[in-house]
């Protein structure tokens, strides 16, 4: 019989995690305080996009239940598993407000552990448990902190690189480790600041291996290389890896951005400046406004220009539209005096909340038809599959710029358009593959 647990805040973390510990034989109780979302979820409706989730909190309907009342989750389980957002304030710190509301609940109790899933500052398990010995509470307190992918979650949980457990060496972090043994993870069981680090330290590191490419891209633009071709070298280095080597126009989403500034925060509240994260954070802003240029030295003023863009969210395989490199764009090119239409297969409930004067369309076809240029924001599959020759056929321009390197420059040129990537030559300069 494997052990009840809890888990507070049901958005992209929480549900995969009650999902996925169903998935092992855990009930699980599943607290929101966004009664809407927990009356959907009762009756089958899943708030977020995220590939497989709805039928697996479909398969295991019987082990997850969902209240709004976190006494329900105390009352069946020992572990509580956190996962309310943490976004950043004005000053870049971490908004703990919404830990802290969960912290003030609970009660008195020798019985429970929080185990902090939410990405937090170093130090917030200590401060927590200082609160709890304050206010006579015998609360327990675990750094779990959650590495998943949105878009792949659900493999990410069931499959992790590693499971990091922060802890004091007591029952609570013995009894994660034991909830994880099941997916055979590697573990690392370690002091609580450390597992906290280990998720900031993380996310900065891949923010930074995604500034560097973009910085690399840039340079081959300036000198005729082509970034795919040096990341591809670059990538069979086992000690660089291939991964997070993509150029692009620039990363976003609900943890990167906000992770790496906290972490640069942190940093700055302890006295530490930490230079490479400014410059991570600014390469990346540059990053989103440098298609601007592109367009404009291909079309000249945007004034009265019709773009389209074609996907909105951060990444594919995903709604979540925080922090997504098309808010900037779409903001900067309305600002420049452009006309934008944009279709996202998914993300179009998630624009809606955060994009205005944006005409949002039902498909590709409806976005590229009569626009004077097409930027390819989000590298969604179904981009892959565009008739060409059709899009060049529609346009009233011949620009595409391809922000991710998604497609085949050669066969965006043979359509009769005009290919701009990042990071590789506006005019392709013969190569000579295979060898000798
Ligand atoms: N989204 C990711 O890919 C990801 C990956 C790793 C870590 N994280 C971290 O996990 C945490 C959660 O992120 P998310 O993307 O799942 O956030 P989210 O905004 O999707 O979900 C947070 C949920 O918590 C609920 N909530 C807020 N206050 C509450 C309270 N007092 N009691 C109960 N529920 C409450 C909200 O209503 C919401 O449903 C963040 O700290 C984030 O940095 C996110």
């Amino acid at each position: 019989m494997r052990e009840p647990i809890g888990v507070i805040g049901t958005g992209y973390v929480g549900l995969v995690t009650a999902a996925g510990f169903a998935e092992l034989g855990n009930e699980v109780w599943c607290i929101d305080i966004d009664a809407e979302k927990i009356r959907g979820l009762r009756e089958g409706r899943i708030p977020i996009w995220e590939p497989g989730l709805d039928e697996l909190v479909a398969r295991h309907r019987g082990r997850l239940h969902f209240s709004t009342d976190v006494a329900d989750a105390l009352e069946h389980a020992s572990l509580l598993f956190v996962a309310v957002g943490t976004p950043p304030t004005y000053s870049g710190d971490a908004d703990l407000s919404a830990v802290h509301a969960v912290v003030g609940a609970m009660p008195a109790s020798d019985r429970h552990a929080l185990v902090m899933k939410s990405t937090v500052p170093v130090g917030t398990g200590d401060s927590i448990k200082r609160l709890f010995a304050e206010q006579g509470k015998g609360f327990r307190y675990v750094s779990c902190p959650e590495f998943l992918k949105e878009g792949s979650a659900l493999k990410d949980f069931l499959a992790p690189d590693r499971v990091v457990v922060g802890d004091d060496g007591d029952w609570a972090g013995d009894a994660v480790a034991a909830l994880y043994a099941p997916l055979e993870a590697p573990l690392v069981r370690t002091d609580i600041r450390s597992a906290e680090m280990v998720k900031l330290a993380s996310n900065a590191f891949l923010a930074t291996k995604i500034s560097f490419i973009n910085e690399i891209a840039n340079v081959c633009e300036e000198t005729g290389a082509d970034v795919v071709e040096v990341a591809r070298g670059m990538g069979l280095d086992d000690r660089i890896g291939p991964k997070f080597l993509q150029a692009g126009i620039g990363f976003g989403g609900s943890c990167f951005p906000k992770d790496v500034t906290a972490l640069k925060q942190l940093a700055g509240n302890s006295g530490y400046h930490f230079q490479l994260l400014n410059a991570v954070i600014e390469v990346n802003e540059l990053q989103k406004r440098r298609v601007i240029s592109k367009l404009q030295k291909h079309l000249g003023t945007l004034v009265g220009k019709e773009i389209g863009l074609l996907g909105l969210a951060f990444k594919p395989n995903t709604d979540d539209m925080r922090e997504a490199s098309s808010l900037v764009l779409s903001a900067r090119l309305q600002a420049a005096g452009a006309r934008v239409r944009a279709y996202d297969p998914v993300a179009e409930e998630e624009a809606r909340k955060l994009i205005s004067g944006v005409d949002l369309m039902g498909s590709a076809g409806e976005t590229v038809a009569g626009a004077d240029a097409v930027v390819l924001v989000t590298e969604w599959p179904e981009f892959a599959q565009l008739d060409l020759g059709e899009v060049a056929a529609a346009m009233r321009g011949t620009l595409l710029v391809d922000g991710r390197n998604f497609l085949d420059p050669a066969a965006v040129r043979a359509a009769g358009l005009t290919y701009e990537g990042v990071g590789r030559a506006a005019t392709p300069t013969p190569v000579a593959h295979g060898g000798d």
